[in-house]
């Protein structure tokens, strides 16, 4: 059977995948220090509690096992964050991508697909943002994803190893079965934002600038559901299975939404109309970043399932709800149609 190993696998993204890699019946192994993520959430596989940087640990976790490719998800990833740790970003997030090489290299792991992420574009000055667009990320975790990037592409133009690397635009949502979903305190992005002051976890919420050059002046941003991002991970492995070439790979739906209309259906799915305080713009927040998909679609077959704003919204708030004990288990719910009513 087909050995992966998943780094950073009980995380948000990274136990998504695992799930679906589970359930298309691959062998797997979680390496995750569970700094951020859960052992709950690894539904599938071997979960080995370990740090990217502890690199004696992960060649005894290679010499153990005879993986194929390597799926790397583990990273730190508050851009706010990383402008007052940067040096923690670029030890966790690239020194670290290269102890993972190293170790591929030794161990002759010749598959990886990279998460990565659209801020290694910065300043975008035209919409769509294709992948060809020069990359000039405009703080520390972008750099630090962007030089992993650029590790990976140079040991493989020196070896044999193949890649996909994948830049994510704005992940959202849960798993539509109710068993997984984003569980770190103190998200910060949009949904979970909105999520919080619907649930009165907070009094209000802020929009952050409301002069940019949009249609209604506020941010625009191309939310992607997480299960439409799992998958594209399993098409990559498969394309990778099948000698597909190295390739990066722009993950959005290239449709998108302004944080009034991320409000507005928030406000709608949840019954609940929380106060919303405008406020001055969020330093570095550029005014619209959607992604150009094509490229994704042409060279894996990416099929999205989850492509709309409402099933993004509702499957969060399930997920928060059922964290909250509003909901016994969201597993017996219509997840997708319909109302989610409050009990509070
Ligand atoms: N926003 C608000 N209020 C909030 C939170 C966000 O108005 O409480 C606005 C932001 O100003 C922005 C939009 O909602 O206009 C989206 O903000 P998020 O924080 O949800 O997401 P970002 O676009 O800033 O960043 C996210 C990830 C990054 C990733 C980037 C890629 O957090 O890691 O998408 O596009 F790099």
């Amino acid at each position: 059977m087909k050995k992966v190993l998943v780094t950073g696998g009980a995380g948000y993204i990274g136990s998504h995948v695992v799930r679906q890699l589970g359930s298309a019946g691959y062998d797997v192994v979680v390496y995750d220090n569970c700094s951020t993520g859960s052992r709950t959430s690894v539904l599938h596989g071997e979960l080995i509690i370990g740090d990217l940087a502890d690199t004696e640990h992960l060649y005894q976790v290679f010499a153990k096992h005879q993986f194929t490719t390597v799926v790397h998800f583990a990273a730190s990833l508050s851009v706010p964050e990383s402008v007052v740790r940067p040096l923690d970003y670029y030890a966790n997030n690239t020194r670290n991508t290269l102890n993972l090489l190293r170790c591929c290299s030794v161990m002759n792991v010749n598959q990886i697909i990279f998460s990565s992420t659209a801020a290694v574009y910065g300043e975008v000055k035209e919409n769509p943002v294709t992948e060809s667009v020069p990359t000039q990320p405009i703080n520390p975790y972008g750099r630090s994803k962007l030089m992993s990037e650029w590790l990976i592409q140079d040991y493989a133009a020196a070896s044999s190893l193949r890649y996909v690397i994948l830049r994510y635009f704005n992940v959202a949502g849960a798993e539509p079965g109710g068993r997984l979903g984003q569980i770190s305190a103190n998200a910060t992005h949009l949904i979970a934002a909105a999520i919080d002051a619907a649930l009165k976890r907070k009094s209000a919420m802020q929009i952050f600038g409301t002069d940019f050059p949009t249609p209604d002046g506020t941010g625009i941003r191309d939310y992607i559901h997480v299960e439409d991002l799992a998958t594209a991970h399993l098409d990559a492995l498969r394309y990778l299975e099948e000698n597909g070439e190295s390739q990066i790979l722009n993950c959005g739906y290239g449709q998108g939404y302004s944080v009034r209309q991320v409000i507005s259906r928030v406000k709608a799915i949840s019954g609940v109309d929380f106060p919303v305080i405008e406020t001055n713009r969020r330093p570095g927040d550029p005014a619209c970043v959607t992604a150009c998909a094509d490229k994704i679609s042409k060279v894996l077959g990416w099929q999205p399932k989850y492509n709309d704003l409402d099933k993004i919204v509702h499957t969060s708030l399930a997920w928060e709800m059922y964290r909250e004990g509003l909901l016994q288990s969201s597993l017996n719910k219509p997840m997708l149609h319909g109302k989610i009513t409050f009990t509070t």
